[in-house]
């Protein structure tokens, strides 16, 4: 398996978490009460999965080999995604900001988490198309193998460091139930 597709597979997994934080946003708009806790382990998950572990596999990695490779950080691809990985972050520290005052019933603590929910769900989703669709193949038709075999120990790296052991596998056990929970 390639880097890239490493990191692709995890795109589905968090584009899942944007499914279901569009369910809750929905029902938070509703004044349907949604689990705090539930709000409060998706953005979890994000921070740890999407922004800590993927986002950190991208910039301290496979943007760094494409950039050796000669694809310019300013003024192409890589410094768009980067500007999109901080607005991101802003959408997710609107989300943990707004928890507290949803676990005291605030409606309108519930509308901003919902706000921020879906814009951060219109950012990402249009990032990994970018990215699937542009920056990957770019980066498999310029890596070396060299730089290929590398990226794949930083990934294996930043799992054990970042994640941890089983964390991984718990997150999509987390994924599994929340489905369950906000179905479509
Ligand atoms: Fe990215
Ligand atoms: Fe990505």
């Amino acid at each position: 398996m390639k880097p890239t597709d490493e990191l692709s597979q995890e795109h589905r997994a968090i584009l899942t978490m944007i499914a279901i934080l569009g369910r809750m946003a929905d029902r938070l708009d509703a004044g349907t009460a949604v689990d705090p806790d539930d709000l409060d382990r998706s953005v979890e998950f994000i921070r740890i999965f999407a922004d800590q572990c993927h986002h950190a596999k991208e910039e301290g990695h496979l943007f760094p080999e494409m950039e050796r490779a000669g694809v310019p950080r300013d003024r192409g691809p890589i410094g768009v995604m980067l500007a999109e990985h901080v607005t991101g972050r802003g959408y997710v520290a609107a989300m943990a900001n707004a928890v507290p005052g949803i676990r005291k019933a605030d409606r309108q603590a519930g509308a901003a988490f919902a706000a921020a929910a879906r814009g951060y769900g219109e950012l990402l989703t249009r990032h990994i198309d970018k990215e699937d669709r542009i920056l990957y193949p770019l980066a498999d038709a310029r890596l070396t193998p060299q730089q290929q075999e590398s990226l794949r120990e930083c990934f294996l790296e930043v799992e054990k460091t970042i994640v941890g052991a089983g964390r991984h596998e718990e997150f999509h056990r987390l994924l599994e139930r929340l489905e369950k929970a906000y179905p479509a």
